[in-house]
């Protein structure tokens, strides 16, 4: 359908992320079709889910070209092949080369389980818990050259309680993902989102970091 923003949503594992994407997008509050789910990892539980409601899955294996701008380039002609007007990373643990990057300027957005930039990287919320922060929480961003560095459009904050295992947290986070995710998504997608340098405006609204 024409104007149904066309997605391309890249995982590696469990895709609860893209779970949620779904689930927005069946029950009309994203705006969406996902045209394309691409796994790195041929294991991926996320695979299941897609094929589930008929979503075309393309697995492509870290080892499958020779170097990492081979495999962006691949990445980029499946993407391209099939009109996709925004990139979602939902758990893809790669890390992109300006390939990718240049062929999707402003158009690839990821999802990070801390408040950034606070710790960027893997395991989130593990080094929240390790740092004894009191408040952690999850981040919607652009994709740009760096780790976890690029313009910030959404953030949510959950509490951390001192019981709480990397585990609790996670799932306390992960339930602030599923929520925020696709409302970035339906904000691209109502062209609502404006970058000015690091700063990501929304029109119409004043603040967007939701606890
Ligand atoms: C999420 O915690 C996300 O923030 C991070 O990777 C995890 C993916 O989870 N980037 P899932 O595969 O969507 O369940």
């Amino acid at each position: 359908m024409a104007d149904l923003l066309k997605l391309g949503v890249l995982i590696s594992g469990n895709g609860s992320n893209l779970q949620s994407i779904i689930d927005h997008i069946e029950k009309g509050s994203l705006k969406a079709i996902i045209n394309i789910v691409i796994s790195n990892n041929t294991d991926a539980y996320g695979i299941t889910r897609a094929k589930k409601h008929k979503i075309p899955v393309v697995i492509l294996k870290n080892g499958d070209l020779k170097n990492k701008e081979d495999f962006d380039s691949e990445l980029v002609k499946t993407l391209k092949d099939n009109g996709i007007e925004l990139v979602i990373l939902a758990g893809f643990m790669r890390i992109l080369t300006p390939v990718f990057l240049k062929a999707f300027p402003h158009k690839i957005m990821n999802i990070h389980p801390a408040l950034l930039p606070s710790f960027p990287g893997i395991h989130g919320q593990k080094q929240a818990l390790e740092y004894g922060v009191k408040i952690s929480g999850c981040t919607v961003h652009f994709v740009d050259e760096g780790v976890d560095t690029g313009p910030i459009i959404i953030q949510s904050a959950v509490q951390v309680f001192d019981d709480d295992t990397e585990e609790t947290l996670a799932a306390r986070i992960l339930k602030e993902e599923h929520r925020i995710y696709p409302q970035a998504i339906q904000l691209f997608a109502e062209g609502k989102i404006e970058i000015k340098g690091r700063k990501v405006l929304i029109k119409n609204v004043r603040s967007n970091c939701h606890r």
